[in-house]
């Protein structure tokens, strides 16, 4: 069975693309077959594998072209064993193409569900939105991964997203489940993460994963040469999280438990 977990906030910048990329390259490493869905116009999944040739085929077509097979929209990541589908919706007339194709929030699903099913796990990165791409990914998923940054704002912007998240469940999937709300880029030696870490853990405290991604350098460096972090420096503290986020998951939901140990 394949398991459809996306990352979602309606904040950028807060830890999404490098989560949802390190998930999947940790799944991979984890023995599982993994595709990972770039929903995000900005495309910035591809800028972390450093890919540099353009797409010439990818979320536009995956969502447009039911007659193109999956199987052309792949790109697989060098060095990674994962299969990627690659952002191409570069311009405002490539998004009109879209609003014009009569996608409906169901779009994506069906054609994952119709053609993807041989994956153990798709991992979606959805922009930070509630438009049609937000939606269509949040509809495609069992499990949503919200990533918050420990900021001033970021627990209001949660609440407010969790109301969002609630009516879309009401609405059009209601066996989407929060998998979780991840902690990102805390830097333990400021007193402001670690109060609003505790807040968090206060108001949210079963929701919330007990792994927490810390701001690391190897995270930074990794970005900056375009590798996932758990590809540039398994034994760093941000490898080192993002596999033990992966062995929560699969942990929490009674996922396959065959991670390294
Ligand atoms: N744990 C971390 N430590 C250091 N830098 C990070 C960490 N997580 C993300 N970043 C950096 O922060 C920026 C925003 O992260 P990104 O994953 O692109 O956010 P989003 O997809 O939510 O916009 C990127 O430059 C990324 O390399
Ligand atoms: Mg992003």
């Amino acid at each position: 069975m394949t398991t459809t977990i996306v990352f979602a906030s309606e904040k950028g910048g807060v830890g999404k693309t490098t989560s949802a990329v390190n998930l999947a390259v940790a799944l991979v490493i984890g023995g599982y077959k993994v595709l990972l869905l770039d929903m995000d116009p900005q495309g910035s999944v591809r800028l972390s594998f450093g890919a540099k040739s353009p797409v010439h085929k990818g979320t536009l077509e995956l969502l447009m072209e039911p007659a193109t097979p999956l199987s052309e929209l792949l790109a697989p990541p060098d060095g990674t064993g994962l299969d990627a589908i690659y952002a191409n919706i570069n311009t405002l007339s490539d998004q009109w193409k879209l609003d014009e194709s009569g996608m409906d929030p169901f779009t994506l699903n069906s054609r994952l569900t119709k053609e993807a099913q041989d994956y153990d796990f798709i991992v979606i990165d959805a922009p930070a939105s509630t438009g049609m791409l937000a939606v269509n990914s949040l509809t495609a998923a069992q499990l949503v991964v919200l990533p918050l940054q420990c900021e001033s704002l970021a627990i209001k912007s949660l609440k407010r997203f969790l109301v969002a998240f609630r009516d879309l469940q009401g609405r059009v999937n209601p066996d989407l489940r929060i998998a979780g709300i991840l902690l990102t880029m805390y830097d333990r030696s400021l007193e402001v993460h670690r109060r609003i870490c505790r807040e968090v853990y206060d108001a949210l405290y079963d929701s919330v994963f007990e792994t927490i991604i810390p701001k690391s350098k190897e995270i930074t460096e990794s970005s900056a040469v375009g590798q996932a972090v758990l590809t540039y420096g398994i034994n760093s503290v941000g490898a080192t999280a993002y596999i033990r986020l992966a062995k929560e998951i699969l942990d929490r939901f009674g996922l396959r438990p065959q991670m390294p140990t």
